[in-house]
């Protein structure tokens, strides 16, 4: 057998690591989705071997991180979670209840995570970061975070504009010897793949679960992100303008083109000026959203809603994702030396 390179020996102990730590058979995260990422989701990717995550959003009480907490914890395996530095900068207490369910892995993306990392790890987490660009990477290097997760701007729902998923995986991986995981424009057994290939620990999989039948997504969100095509979604902030959702400039969100996006994206000073005016829009845009009026409401999908079907079940997600042995069996088969 040939000598390994030295820095992929060294990425072999956190890479087994992870997985051992965190039990999970299938290297599949569902990604933590507010709004679509309650615990039916994340128990039941945990049940089919991958790694269930709670998306826990920027206004959720205590009574629903429990009630959801506990149905994640249902099946017995790992599972975690994941929220927002920047919602936690303001107000600790969403980490600290879903702490008390004992997670064994929680994210902290989008803003400063190390006063939330030190309560994780004081309860004994381990914790993860999305990355989505080059100085996003170098602060998950430091020694609070334990997992990097590389998201690229193909991704669905929130994060930054910049890089995409292969540039940054594999800078990642050229600069740490953490774990590091993959996320953005993930949906098919290649893809999955393609990145566990490359040396990524896991792949973290939003838009596709968005869809799943235990995603807690609106019938209307699901149908038309499996509807959609590669190249149907746009990248803004004009969703959260118009619902006056305190999201940082520099983090937008990936969405399925619709008829807001298509009035307003193109013109956001126009649509501060509306908002700033009066609160018609606003309650448009939330009246749609508690509607499923997809074509005023947004639905957080990345390019990969071209990949993805509506109607399908987590675990037969995860089975399908799961044949990405085969896929890289056949591709080292094609590329043996003689
Ligand atoms: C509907 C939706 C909601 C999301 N909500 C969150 C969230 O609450 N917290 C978070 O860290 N990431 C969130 N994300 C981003 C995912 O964690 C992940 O980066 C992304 O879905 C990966 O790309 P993909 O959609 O192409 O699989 C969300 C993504 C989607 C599609």
């Amino acid at each position: 057998m040939p000598e390994l390179p030295v820095d992929a020996s060294a990425r072999l102990q956190p890479l087994n690591s992870l997985q051992q730590i965190l039990g999970y058979t299938e290297p599949i995260f569902n990604a933590p989705m507010a709004g679509a990422a309650g615990g039916a989701l994340a128990a039941a990717v945990s049940a089919a071997g991958g790694f269930g995550m709670l998306g826990i959003g920027g206004n959720v009480t205590k009574e629903w991180i429990d009630s959801e907490a506990s149905l994640a914890a249902s099946s017995g395996r790992g599972w975690g979670a994941g929220l927002m530095a920047w919602v936690l900068a303001k107000n600790m207490d969403p980490l600290e209840h879903v702490l008390a369910h004992g997670p064994s892995f929680v994210c902290i993306s989008f803003g400063e995570p190390g006063p939330a990392a030190a309560l994780a790890h004081e309860s004994g987490s381990l914790v993860g970061m999305q990355v989505g660009n080059a100085a996003e990477l170098s602060r998950a290097l430091e020694d609070d975070i334990d997992v990097v997760i590389c998201r690229g701007n193909e991704g669905g729902g929130h994060g930054r504009n910049e890089v995409s998923t292969l540039p940054l995986l594999q800078l990642a991986l050229e600069r740490t010897g953490k774990p590091v995981i993959a996320a953005g424009g993930l949906a098919t057994a290649a893809g999955v793949a393609a990145v566990l290939g490359s040396g990524a620990s896991a792949a973290w999989i939003g838009t596709r679960f968005a869809a799943a039948t235990e995603s807690m997504s609106h019938r209307n969100i699901k149908e038309a992100i499996g509807a959609a095509g590669i190249d149907d979604t746009v990248y803004t902030s004009a969703f959260d303008i118009a619902q006056r959702i305190d999201w940082p400039v520099h983090y937008g969100g990936r969405a399925l083109r619709n008829d807001f996006s298509d009035t307003w994206a193109s013109d956001i000073d126009a649509l501060k000026a509306a908002v700033g005016a009066d609160d018609t829009l606003t309650k448009h845009v939330d009246g749609a959203r508690a509607k499923g009026d997809i074509s005023l409401a947004p639905v957080y999908a990345g390019q990969s809603a071209g990949l993805s079907k509506a109607g399908q079940g987590a675990a037969e997600i995860v089975a399908d994702l799961a044949g990405f042995r085969s896929v890289l069996q056949r591709a080292a088969r094609r590329w043996e030396t003689a």
